[in-house]
């Protein structure tokens, strides 16, 4: 980690210097390779990449690589541990005498090398944000290290729930979320997406559950609650992930199924009736899908993100079962992630966006398969709504630069990169490379993407070459623009304008309602979908309390079940202070745990004195069923 770069330092000289540092490693980096004398006597072609420094890992992955972990861990759900040992497999790449791990809040007890005996290590002073280093001695020759460790009860990464926090209400539930930087703190590990390594799992819980990992996994639970993983194709720690539950299974296809308790599995599997049609068109798009099996596993509502991509067994929040099948491009998008991510992975969270914008076009292309362009066609226009947004917040709060693709996120927390920028200017950045080569010669540069750069990490700078290398002329280089694209803010001027014709129509309502020119009850809103409610919610104006009854009498937004819908309703709810939906809006905050709803609601809450102590009440009820990666958030919302 390095210091950052002074806050006085103007942004385009920042950037500059960064494409100077990273086009000098490259060189490097290259003529090392060239000449063959970065790797020690011995090692061959096919020694690991060497990679970009990494602004959130200590590790020393370049001196020496993790290849293969096995875990052999036992959940403890009375204390909230899971303790064990981790044996991690080395590539000695320089000799070094050093492994660098990182770790958040691990006891370490014991560490053991491969000639049987115990070695010394130590653990650098501990940041919040990134944990702590670990440093074990080793000899140049050691082939793997075993750490005896447990996890804290305060584990970022894991989230342990009461019986009463399921919907069971019987048996309590773990689960874990490793992206970005929490692996360390159930895992000791190199934790930067640039490394990538097999593992193998044993873990030991009660027999009334089963244990689920993003690895290959039985669908039944077992008398001796004993399960073992294994994952034979190389992921990034962020990649690492665990469930244990009650849990049951139903198959949905030739390879794919889904789990959920039981309670909710049969409403799961109506919603995601289209899995496995999903998996099948991405293969046409990109190629055959290359980890064997995909399934879903829906968590209980506390769950922080939407959908996690963890290999073979997606996470996802339950708030996608809306009953209509209309929240299900999330499944198309981090199925996509089987490609751009989990194959094709960005090397640094600088890269996010190589991991995010592509899938979000993946995403775009496979819901196009299924439901058709006009579908697709709202689902990228209310996009592009997100990212005009998004942009000008970032401008009004003078962060001009966290609107580039490429960021800068050393010395922060690679949260702070999790915005629409990422997934939106990157998923309009890549329509635009369509719009001029033409989708034929797209897809087809992107099917060889995938295959030649397959389980391997890709930066910024490598893609920009490979793609002018690989696609563009000279003359369709200079219309995409790229650099303006991921090295400048803002949505540059050859972005394409969504046209969305189903949208129109809500627009032209809008137009109406908003100017006053016709009440609620008139509104002709015959065949509107989830995607047509959320456009007409996102393009409401001048409201007030008296809109806000009329709106609720006409369209019961307040009894919505549709997540996506309640949660545009909350924000005018607040901005309007329209205390007949509080009680609703209290309960939606107390029962779903998903970062991205409850963002947008703390902060406009937080803008009155009078709403903010409200939320201050709710939160301090809600908080104990929210994990690390919400309450953190939203700790700082309310402080
Ligand atoms: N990989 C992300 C979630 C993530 C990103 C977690 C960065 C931690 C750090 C996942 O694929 C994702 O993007 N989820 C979205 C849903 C999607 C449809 C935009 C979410 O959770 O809302
Ligand atoms: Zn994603």
């Amino acid at each position: 980690m390095e210091q950052r770069c002074p806050d006085v330092f103007p942004l385009f000289v920042k950037s500059n210097i960064n494409m100077v540092k990273a086009w000098l490693l490259n060189v490097v980096v290259l003529s090392i390779l060239v000449a063959g004398c970065g790797a020690p006597k011995g090692k061959e072609a096919g020694d690991p990449l060497i990679l970009q420094k990494d602004d959130h890992s200590f590790a020393n992955f370049n001196e020496v690589r993790v290849n293969h972990i096995s875990l052999d861990l036992t959940v403890d759900f009375d204390q909230k541990v899971l303790s064990g040992s981790a044996r991690l497999s080395l590539n000695n790449i320089t000799e070094t005498n050093t492994l660098v791990l990182d770790v958040g809040d691990l006891s370490v007890n014991e560490i053991i090398l491969d000639n049987g005996e115990a070695t010394t290590f130590s653990l650098g002073k501990e940041s919040e944000i990134f944990g702590q280093s670990l440093s074990i001695a080793i000899e140049p020759t050691t082939e793997w290290v075993e750490i005896k460790y447990a996890t804290s009860p305060e584990a970022k990464a894991l989230q342990w729930l009461s019986p009463e926090q399921t919907l069971g209400k019987e048996h309590p539930f773990l689960f874990s979320q490793s992206q970005a930087i929490l692996a360390r703190t159930w895992v000791p590990c190199q934790d930067g997406p640039g490394v990538k390594f097999t593992y193998d799992a044993k873990i030991t819980t009660d027999s009334s559950l089963i244990a689920l990992m993003s690895a290959e996994n039985g669908t039944t639970k077992n008398a001796d609650g004993i399960y073992t993983f294994k994952m034979d194709q190389p992921i990034s720690s962020y990649l690492l992930a665990l469930t244990v539950g009650d849990l049951e299974y139903q198959r949905m296809g030739r390879n794919s199924g889904v789990f959920a308790e039981p309670a909710m599995l049969e409403k799961s599997v109506y919603e995601l009736e289209s899995m496995q049609r999903m998996i099948d068109s991405a293969e046409t798009l990109y190629g055959p899908y290359a980890w064997e099996q995909y399934d879903v596993v829906i968590l209980p509502p506390s769950f922080p993100f939407g959908g996690m991509e963890n290999p073979r067994l997606t996470f996802a929040t339950p708030t996608i079962i809306a009953g209509d099948r209309s929240l299900v491009s999330l499944i198309a998008h981090e199925l996509a992630h089987s490609w751009s991510g989990n194959l094709v992975t960005n090397e640094t969270w600088n890269d996010f966006w190589l991991n995010e914008g592509f899938t979000v076009y993946f995403e775009q292309r496979i819901m196009e398969k299924i439901y058709g362009s006009s579908y697709e066609r709202m689902l990228t226009k209310l996009g592009m709504g997100d990212l005009v947004n998004t942009i000008a917040e970032l401008e009004k709060e003078g962060k001009l630069a966290d609107t580039h693709l490429y960021l800068e996120l050393d010395g922060r927390d690679p949260d702070d990169g999790l915005t629409d920028v990422a997934y939106e200017k990157g998923r309009f950045f890549l329509q635009t490379v369509e719009s001029i080569v033409g989708r034929e010669r797209f897809d087809s540069f992107l099917r060889t993407y995938f295959t030649v750069n397959k389980f391997k990490p890709m930066n910024t700078e490598r893609f920009l070459n490979y793609l002018n290398d690989n696609l563009l002329s000279d003359e369709e280089s200079v219309d995409l623009g790229a650099d303006e694209w991921i090295y400048g803010p803002g949505l540059p001027d050859n972005c394409p304008e969504p046209f969305s014709e189903e949208l129109d129509k809500v627009e032209s309502s809008l137009a109406k309602y908003n100017n006053g020119l016709i009440g609620a009850d008139k509104l002709v809103t015959d065949g509107y979908t989830t995607h047509h409610w959320l456009y007409f919610l996102r393009g409401l104006r001048n409201l007030d309390g008296n809109k806000m009854t009329e709106l609720d009498a006409a369209f019961s937004f307040t009894e919505t079940g549709n997540s996506e819908i309640a949660c545009d309703w909350f924000k005018h709810v607040v901005d309007q202070s329209y205390k007949p939906a509080y009680p609703a809006m209290a309960s939606f905050l107390k029962s779903v745990g998903r970062r991205k709803f409850l963002t947008p609601l703390y902060s406009r809450l937080a803008a009155t004195p009078e709403n903010k102590l409200w939320a201050k009440e709710v939160y301090e009820l809600a908080r104990p069923s929210y994990h690390s990666v919400s309450y953190i958030t939203i700790d700082g919302i309310l402080k």
